[in-house]
């Protein structure tokens, strides 16, 4: 089966500065796909890419059959996203905020029962926004996300600022979209014993370079072949970025 994402020698560059380069990513319909990575690796350059918010400099990708940059819109239309700090009107109740993005989407009104209920804030729909703790903001933000269903959902850190708790039920919730209302997920995080809870595959990125893609089982394989440390993600990712970094020059 075809990826819901590929991409093509997607490059980003900032004047001389290289922030993606060369990513040839493939994101498997019906994952959860852990996007992995140093703070300044790129996968938020990436995942803005996807959404349009930040134009490639070289390559190119699809997204569900569609084609960027021809087909941007229908890529939006099939893009659920959460990236950075969600923004909503404060004066407005979550159960508010969450029925602007229905109507303007076009669905059902249950649908923001439904998005509510999926993110554990049916207690909280009719506080303002503006009272929200952060974790509750975060859960808000994949309730906007994830309100139309769509196809692919793309969450950047979502679980910033959750307690652990909330880290918990969030990464269920993560784990069991797939089946339960059949999307994709990408999502990036530094909390690696969560992603390889959640994780059918994972993609790592250091410097803007891709140095490993696929199940965690062949990533098991390839450490163990490498003589790196392979009993859990974190000690390979460590290993993996610590051997990338020894390669390159200093940035
Ligand atoms: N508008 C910009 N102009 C110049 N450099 C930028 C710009 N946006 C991002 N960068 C640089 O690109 C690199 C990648 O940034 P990015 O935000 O994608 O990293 P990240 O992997 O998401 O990191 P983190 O884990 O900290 O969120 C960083 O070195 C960053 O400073
Ligand atoms: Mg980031």
């Amino acid at each position: 089966m075809k990826p819901i994402i590929e991409t093509h020698e997607l490059t980003k560059t900032y004047g001389n500065f290289t922030a993606v380069y060369r990513l040839n990513l493939h994101i498997r319909k019906g994952t959860v796909y852990g996007f992995l990575g140093p703070n300044g690796a790129g996968k938020s350059t990436t995942m803005k890419m996807f959404l349009g918010l930040v134009r490639p400099t070289v390559g190119t990708f699809t997204i569900d059959g569609m084609a960027y940059p021809r087909d941007r819109m229908e890529i939006l239309r099939r893009t659920g996203s959460l990236i950075e700090e969600p923004s909503f009107y404060g004066n407005l109740t979550g159960r508010e905020n969450l029925d602007l993005i229905r109507r303007i989407l076009g669905l059902k009104p249950s649908a923001v029962d439904d998005a509510l209920e999926l993110t554990g804030l049916t207690r909280f729909g009719d506080r303002p926004a503006k009272k929200y703790s952060l974790g509750m903001k975060q859960r808000l933000g994949l309730a906007g996300a994830l309100i139309g269903r769509p196809p692919l959902l793309i969450l950047d850190e979502p679980t910033n600022g959750l307690d652990p708790v909330g880290i918990h039920e969030i990464r269920t919730l993560i784990r069991s979209l797939p089946e339960k209302i059949g999307c994709t997920v990408l999502v990036s995080s530094h909390l690696l014993p969560e992603i390889e809870l959640m994780a059918d595959d994972v993609g790592i990125l250091n410097r803007g370079h891709l140095l490993f893609e696929g199940s965690m089982e062949e990533l098991r394989e390839t450490a163990a072949m490498k003589g790196l440390p392979s009993d859990n993600l974190e000690e390979t990712f460590l290993a993996l970025v610590d051997e990338d970094n020894r390669k390159r020059r200093p940035m």
